[in-house]
């Protein structure tokens, strides 16, 4: 079988083909995955803006997916389902997709699958490992979402902790803009924290003393042990005013509402350096320290690690060597299907029709959706 994917959550516009492969170690492969950035054009907004990605969108999809059959050598016939995110995300973005793929799918007589778009992030561990063991704990790490799953059995995600406040990749994002270093942040905070001491700056470390007030699955803190309820919460926007205190301390203008990107004028190239390794190591240790605490309490044989963040270098470096400290196998996906991408979504779509779900045209795009 060979899935045509489809995602248009944020802003890229994307189309992969992934074919099953009928071995049980690793059973499908990527036939072609493509990918059309927005990021120069909302770069110049110093974020997303949504009308404009989804006009994007409709100007991209048409070619984008013509690109992904052409590189998979597929024909339009040759394609037996699509699976389309049907969100979280941008509504106006997600509608884009979702009008295409039930488009082709009503045309052509195929299947539909609607994917969510996190578990496409924890499924493209699968597509790029194969199967690993379970129980596994995956975190799925991007610009909406920081996200603690169980995986229990394959194409079960059962979530066990989750932000209260910003996702590492929003506090990236932030951290970046308070610095004048431009969108998106993660990548350019990674590169510049190579050059700086992380212990330069003294950031807290998120802690929590009382349990989570805000709305939400009321049963997160119930999943583990008294004393470790607080490994169902992440929580990232403290970290965030801290830098913005440590920056106007220094003399540099922020925008506390960060309608416009800092000048980071008074602080030196070295200072900035600092600044974002010092960041990065609180951000990445928080979200180890959790995962693989979380990892422990559940019983976990792996632990697996996705979304955008999840390209992050020292992430990467840091959670392999922590599970080799734990003796626990960590699993990361390429960095091509670590940022969003269509085949992690052809990969879900898959695993659903492998489960024998199948789907109506009835469904729509949902800004907000559970997994
Ligand atoms: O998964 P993704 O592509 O889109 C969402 O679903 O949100 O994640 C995008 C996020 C952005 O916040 C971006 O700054 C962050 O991932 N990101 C990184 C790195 N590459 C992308 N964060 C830290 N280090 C990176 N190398
Ligand atoms: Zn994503």
């Amino acid at each position: 079988m060979r899935v045509l994917g489809i995602e248009t959550s944020c802003d890229e516009t994307a189309a992969a083909v992934v074919a099953q492969t009928g071995e049980r170690a690793k059973p499908w492969r990527i036939l072609s995955n493509v990918i059309a950035s927005q990021a120069e054009i909302h770069r110049e907004w110093g974020g997303v803006v949504p009308e404009i990605a989804s006009r994007q969108h409709v100007r991209d999809i048409c070619g984008v997916v013509e690109l992904a059959l052409e590189r998979a050598q597929c024909t339009w016939s040759d394609v037996d389902a699509v699976a389309v995110t049907q969100g979280p995300g941008l509504v106006g973005s997600l509608l884009v997709g979702v009008s295409f793929a039930k488009s082709f799918a009503a045309a052509l007589g195929k299947p539909i699958v609607p994917v969510h778009h996190l578990a496409g992030h924890i499924e493209s561990i699968f597509l790029d490992h194969g199967e690993i063991p379970l129980p596994a704990a995956v975190l799925v790490v991007s610009g909406g979402h920081t996200s603690l799953y169980v995986v229990p059995e394959p194409g079960i995600y059962r979530l066990v902790g989750r932000t209260r406040d910003d996702a590492a990749g929003e506090a990236y994002d932030k951290v970046a803009k308070l610095l004048g270093l431009g969108y998106p942040g993660g990548p350019v905070i990674d590169r510049v924290a190579r050059e700086g001491n992380d212990a330069a700056i003294d950031l807290p470390v998120p802690r929590f003393t009382h349990a989570n007030r805000n709305p939400g699955p009321p049963d997160l803190a119930a999943v583990f042990p008294a004393g470790l309820e607080h490994l169902a919460d992440f929580s990232f926007s403290g970290l965030k005013t801290a830098v913005v205190r440590y920056l106007q301390a220094r003399g540099v203008e922020v925008d506390p509402g960060l309608a416009v990107p800092s000048d980071a004028g008074p602080l030196s190239q070295k200072e900035v350096a600092d600044v974002c390794a010092s960041f990065q190591r609180v951000v990445v240790q928080t979200l180890i320290d959790r995962t693989f605490t979380a990892a422990r309490a559940l019983g976990a044989k792996s632990v697996g690690l996705s979304g955008g963040v999840s390209a992050n270098s020292r992430l990467r470096r840091d959670a392999a060597a922590r599970g080799e400290r734990d003796g626990l196998p960590v699993f990361v996906p390429a960095l091509s299907l670590s940022t969003d991408n269509a085949a992690m979504i052809a990969a879900a779509g898959l695993r659903k029709l492998e489960r024998g779900e199948r789907f109506a045209l009835d469904f729509n795009a949902q800004a907000t959706i559970p997994i």
